[in-house]
C-alpha cells in the first residue's frame, strides 16, 4: 500500500534542497507543506521566512524559523505550498485548508512558486475537485446565489473562518474548460475575495509516488 504521508515528506524534501542561504521563504499550510517547514528547519540555513496561515507561522516559530509578517513584505524569493489537485500544465486547486487567499499573494509576491504533492494530488483534470472560494460574510447570500451559475452544489464550511475572518463556500460540479474564464468571473463578483484556481502562480512542482519523486516544469511536461 503506498504511504500517502512518506510521500508527502518525500515531496517536502525534494523542494527544500533548493533553497539557499539569504532567502526569504514562503511558507504554505497543509499537511505536505508541513513537512517542508519541518525539513527546512532541519537544514539550519540563514533564511527568513513568512506564512500563508497562523498555524504555518506557529509550526515554523516553534521550530527556529525566522517569520516575518509579509504585511511589511513586498518580494519573496521562492514560496512552497502543497495543493489539492495539479495538471500537467501545473493549473491546480487549492485550499481544503482554507488558506488560499493568503497562499495566492505570497505565491504571487515570490519569484518562484513550488508545489509539494502527494501522487494522489495529480489530475488529468481539474473539475473533480470541489473548488473553495472565500467570500466576505456581509455578502454570504448574495455570493452564494451567484455562485449556482458556475457550480452544480455548493456547500458552506459549517462553523469555519479563515485567518482573515471570511467564510468558505466550496464548489462542486464546476466546468474546467476554460479555467481562466472561470477564475475572473469569480473575481468579479463583489464579495469574493479568493478562491482556489491557481492558474499562472505556480513554477515547478515535486510530486512523489510511492516513494517515487518525479519533478514537474512549467511548459515542459508530458500530458
Ligand atoms: C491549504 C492548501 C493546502 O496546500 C492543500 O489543501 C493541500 O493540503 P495537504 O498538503 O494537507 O494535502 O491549499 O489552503
Amino acid at each position: 500500500m503506498i504511504d500517502r504521508d512518506a510521500d508527502k515528506r518525500l515531496a517536502a524534501v525534494a523542494a527544500v534542497r533548493e533553497v539557499c542561504d539569504d532567502m526569504l521563504v514562503g511558507l504554505g499550510t497543509g499537511s505536505t507543506a508541513t513537512h517542508a517547514i519541518a525539513a527546512l528547519a532541519e537544514r539550519r540555513l540563514r533564511i527568513e521566512t513568512v506564512a500563508t496561515s497562523h498555524a504555518s507561522a506557529k509550526l515554523a516559530e516553534s521550530l527556529g524559523l525566522r517569520v516575518r509578517d509579509f504585511a511589511e513584505v513586498s518580494r519573496v524569493d521562492l514560496a512552497i505550498d502543497g495543493a489539492d489537485a495539479i495538471d500537467a500544465e501545473l493549473y491546480a486547486v487549492k485550499g481544503a485548508g482554507g488558506a488560499m487567499l493568503r497562499e495566492k499573494v505570497v505565491a504571487d509576491a515570490a519569484d518562484r512558486m513550488i508545489v509539494i504533492a502527494d501522487g494522489s494530488k495529480r489530475a488529468q483534470r481539474l473539475g473533480g475537485t470541489p473548488l473553495p472560494v472565500e467570500i466576505l460574510p456581509f455578502a454570504k447570500s448574495y455570493v452564494v446565489a451567484r455562485l449556482a451559475h458556475f457550480f452544480d452544489r455548493t456547500a458552506e464550511r459549517p462553523n469555519y473562518r479563515t485567518d482573515n475572518g471570511n467564510i468558505v463556500v466550496d464548489g462542486h460540479g464546476w466546468d474546467d474548460t476554460a479555467l481562466q474564464t472561470l477564475a475572473d468571473s469569480l473575481v468579479a463578483i463583489p464579495g469574493v475575495v479568493g478562491h482556489g484556481l491557481f492558474l499562472r502562480e505556480i513554477d515547478a512542482a515535486y510530486i512523489a509516488d510511492g516513494g517515487i519523486v518525479t519533478r514537474l516544469e512549467r511548459g515542459r511536461n508530458p500530458r
